[in-house]
């Protein structure tokens, strides 16, 4: 398929790239693009030699926000009728682990873009922040929720109501990023976790993020519980039998995802 605001390849086996590609406007979000980053990370989630996916932008921007001139003249009524970029920030319909590998501007909905992910890289460049209150408006993808979740609500409160920006080194020290690497290789770095992921068993990663997810979304009872399912469904699994015979056997596994 191609598309006008996005790039796909697989940089590795088992690993699908998604790069948002409008550098004019510093990867803004707008409606056209959320629709073909969502159409790419589907075909992706269908593509059985896909097993990790990776969004990013480019060294500038991972993205700068919503397209501020598009929503400038959308009114109440076509934002409630057509929610497609603001309602475009649930990513719980992608099963595969998704990873956001962020260099430069990750603002407003860019910012929300990369937390709606599993995980995120960062170059040393990268900037985090939600400067929606300038706009007067407030985060509508998910940032008030997923980033007080990440850093807690004092932090989260001076981000938004006051737009401090936080640094990579600064988003690493609050948990909101897992690490951060040179801007030469923050990609690589993304790719490297990717394949990681890609030689284990397919079924046994979809249980655990299936599992760890249930922690958001959950109390801490339930999510127990479902994790004692979701642990007693691995074990009729081959892949479960394979592992613990391939560790028996000194040797490494083959999987079979399944
Ligand atoms: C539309 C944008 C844009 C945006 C940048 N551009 N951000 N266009 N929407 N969010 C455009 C600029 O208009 C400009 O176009 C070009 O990209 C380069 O940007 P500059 O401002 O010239 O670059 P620079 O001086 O380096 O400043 C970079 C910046 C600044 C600090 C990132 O562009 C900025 O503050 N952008 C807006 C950030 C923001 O407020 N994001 C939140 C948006 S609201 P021209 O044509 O002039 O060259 C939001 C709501 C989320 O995200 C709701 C749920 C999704």
């Amino acid at each position: 398929m191609s598309y006008e605001y996005i790039l796909t390849e697989v940089p590795a086996p088992g690993v699908g790239l998604v790069r948002l590609n409008r550098p004019q406007a510093l990867n803004a979000l707008n409606n056209a693009l959320m629709k073909e980053l969502h159409d790419a990370l589907s075909a992706f989630e269908a593509d059985d030699g896909i097993a990790c996916m990776i969004v990013t932008g480019s060294e500038r921007a991972f993205a700068a926000g919503a397209d501020i001139k598009e929503m400038l003249d959308t009114p109440y009524i076509d934002m409630f009728m057509r929610p497609t970029v603001t309602a475009n920030f649930d990513f719980s319909r992608y099963k595969k682990p998704l990873i956001a590998a962020v260099s430069g501007f990750a603002l407003g909905g860019g910012c929300e873009l990369a937390m709606a992910c599993d995980m995120i890289v960062a170059s040393e460049t990268a900037v985090f922040g939600q400067p929606e209150i300038n706009l007067g408006i407030l985060p509508g993808g998910g940032g008030t929720q997923r980033l007080t979740r990440a850093v807690g609500k004092a932090l989260a409160m001076e981000i938004m109501l006051t737009d401090r920006r936080l640094t990579a080194q600064e988003a690493a020290q609050y948990g909101l990023v897992n690490k951060v690497v040179a801007v030469e290789s923050y990609m690589d770095e993304a790719i490297k976790i990717g394949q990681k992921i890609a030689s284990l068993s397919r079924v046994a990663v979809r249980l655990t993020k299936d599992a760890i997810q249930r922690a958001f979304e959950t109390t801490l009872q339930e999510g127990l519980q479902a994790e004692q399912h979701l642990f007693y469904m691995a074990f009729a699994t081959e892949d479960k039998q394979e592992g613990m015979t391939a560790f028996a056997e000194k040797r490494k596994p083959t999987w079979k995802h399944k």
